[in-house]
């Protein structure tokens, strides 16, 4: 599970604030701020923060809907938004959102839904015909749902063609932005294993986006924690909830009670206050504002993230000095 599919190097969007008078005084909101992380081939990357800490941006990018301010975003070695790879970048990446019923057209039936992104991509009638009952059948959707439009089936069932749709180009990878936040408790579980076991069957590539953190890590093999546009910490599922060094992953997941015993003991604290604007944000830890360690250095340079350990990333230069207090 170690080869590469997926790069960001140091990927940056800005988006520039209407109204903005002259290009010089132009102000911008800084939603991903200088990402570079890596997905690895089979894996499911999760990706955790706040709202507006700029999951779903960064997520846009990966699916090459949104071209990135700066940097560059690789996959399988190929850069996404370079002009000779334009047909591929739709191909390569499948998506599932959180509201299964607004990402489905009312007005045509599932099968001609899952039938339109064949066609596009040249599939005749019958192959077409063929891939979509094979993959309804994998998603578990029966085919008399097949003619029925999408207000004629529950979230759950609306859910698993926008699953079916995902997966059947076969993508490399498949973006789950808050995939089963809208779905009842009962359904949520039974769709997070069907994903799981989809990606077992077809060796997919997940990054799962969610502000459920039980979910998240019951899903992930890694976790990402993005605060402010930025990276906070990235690691292992079991660094990031087991020796998380961040103060705001701390933050975070004070509420999340350890799988571990013996980290029961560990103190928590509770995040307070909202995440200030990324309008201008200023130099320095981007965290700076709600950290309750801060020190007069925090402001001044942006921190870097840096290796404290088998690929476990932190950007607070003091991660190592705090950890237990
Ligand atoms: N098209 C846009 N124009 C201007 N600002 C935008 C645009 N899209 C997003 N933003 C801003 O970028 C920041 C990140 O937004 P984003 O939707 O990526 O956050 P998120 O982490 O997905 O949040 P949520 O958890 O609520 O879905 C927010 O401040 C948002 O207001
Ligand atoms: S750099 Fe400073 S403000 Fe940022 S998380 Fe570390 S201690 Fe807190
Ligand atoms: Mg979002």
């Amino acid at each position: 599970m170690n080869e590469i599919l997926v790069q960001t190097d140091h990927v940056k969007k800005y988006f520039p604030l209407k109204g903005s008078l002259s290009k010089k005084k132009a102000r911008s909101v800084k939603a991903v701020d200088d990402i570079t992380l890596s997905i690895r081939k089979g894996e499911t990357l999760g990706l955790v923060g706040e709202s507006g800490s700029g999951k779903t941006t960064l997520s846009r990018i990966l699916l090459g809907l949104l071209p990135p301010t700066q940097g560059k975003v690789l996959i399988n070695g190929k850069d996404i938004y370079a002009p000779a790879n334009r047909a591929e970048r739709h191909r390569s990446v499948g998506a599932v959102f959180q509201d299964p019923a607004s990402s489905l057209n009312p007005r045509a039936t599932i099968y001609r839904s899952l039938e339109r992104p064949l066609r596009i991509n040249g599939y005749d009638a019958k192959d077409a015909r063929e891939l979509i009952l094979e993959t309804a059948e994998k998603v578990n959707i029966g085919r008399e749902l097949l003619d029925r439009f999408p207000h004629e089936l529950s979230g759950g069932q609306q859910q698993r063609v926008s699953i079916a749709r995902a997966i059947m180009l076969k993508p490399q990878l498949v973006i789950l932005d808050e995939p089963t936040s809208a779905l009842d408790v009962s359904v949520q579980a039974q769709t997070l294993n069907e994903l799981l076991n989809l990606q077992q069957e077809f060796g997919l590539t997940y990054l799962f986006i969610t502000h459920n953190l039980s979910v998240v890590r019951y899903m992930s093999d890694r976790i990402c924690v993005m605060y402010g546009g930025r990276l906070m910490e990235m690691g292992s599922t079991q660094d990031v909830y087991e020796r998380h060094l961040h103060p705001y992953t701390a933050g975070l997941l004070s509420s999340v009670p350890p799988l571990n015993p013996a980290q029961r003991s560990r103190k928590r604290y509770l995040l307070s206050g909202d995440m200030p604007s990324l309008i201008d944000a200023p130099a320095g830890c981007r965290f700076c504002s709600r950290c309750r360690f801060a020190r007069p250095e925090c402001a001044g340079e942006m921190p870097q993230l840096h290796d404290v350990g088998g690929g476990h990333l932190v950007e607070c230069p003091y991660a190592l000095e705090l950890e237990g207090q």
